[in-house]
């Protein structure tokens, strides 16, 4: 009993010890304190700002086109909220800018210039009129969202480290509206939407079930699999 315990105490030891690299622990804090980072943060978070700054213009200029897409009332209504929500993004960004001393200034943000590349394709590919339509623009509406939660997310953090408390808090505001936005959205899916759509579809596939269960059916992999029986003997 006590000999296990022993040897139990020294793999505990020994664990510990490979755990502890301290010589590469020295030489990164020595680094820390010799790199003067925070002109550095500062740079990346008015960069961060600029790409930001872009996609909510890109996005005043996109929602009226998903709004015109969208067939349901309700979601038509929640799109041109946001439209609104997001001309006062834009202006909240002009303040923060200011706040720093800093011109307004657009970067170009591929991220969102790529989400709403694919919500035009999305919506060349459905059916005005149809839920599926609707689905459709909801989820890229979300994907716009979720991109700004992100983004609002880490700069809210990276100000309030930075001790830009008054610009934390208004990059809080805008965050706190996106998860909102993003919330309705959900809602209407959940609620209404995506149920219609699943129902559109059910009438669509009624006539063409055999197709489909031609589709589902395995091609390939007849012969790996009779390999692999053959292996296993
Ligand atoms: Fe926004």
């Amino acid at each position: 009993m006590v000999n296990t315990t022993a040897r139990r105490k020294t793999a505990r030891k020994s664990t510990a010890k490979k755990q502890t690299p301290a010589r590469t622990r020295t030489a990164t804090q020595k680094n820390r304190q010799t790199e003067n980072t925070e002109p550095l943060l500062r740079e990346y978070f008015i960069d961060e700002l600029k790409d930001i700054y872009w996609a909510e213009k890109k996005l005043v200029t996109s929602l009226p086109r998903l709004q015109k897409a969208a067939g349901s009332e309700e979601l038509k209504d929640a799109l041109g909220e946001h439209l609104d929500v997001t001309r006062e993004h834009v202006a909240r960004l002009e303040d923060i800018f200011g706040q720093l001393g800093e011109k307004a200034q657009a970067k170009k943000c591929e991220a969102m210039e790529g989400i709403i590349a694919e919500t035009e394709s999305v919506i060349e590919d459905t059916e005005q009129g149809t839920a599926t339509r609707d689905v459709a623009v909801i989820m890229a509406a979300q994907k716009a969202e979720h991109y700004e939660i992100a983004t609002y997310g880490g700069l809210r953090q990276l100000a309030a480290t930075m001790g830009l408390q008054t610009i934390a808090d208004l990059l809080n505001t805008t965050l706190e509206e996106e998860k909102e936005a993003d919330e309705t959205l959900t809602g209407i899916a959940e609620n209404d939407i995506n149920y219609q759509a699943a129902e559109e579809n059910k009438e669509d596939g009624e006539e063409d079930t055999d197709e489909e269960e031609q589709e589902e059916e395995p091609e390939e992999d007849t012969d790996e699999d009779e390999e692999e029986e053959d292996a296993k003997k």
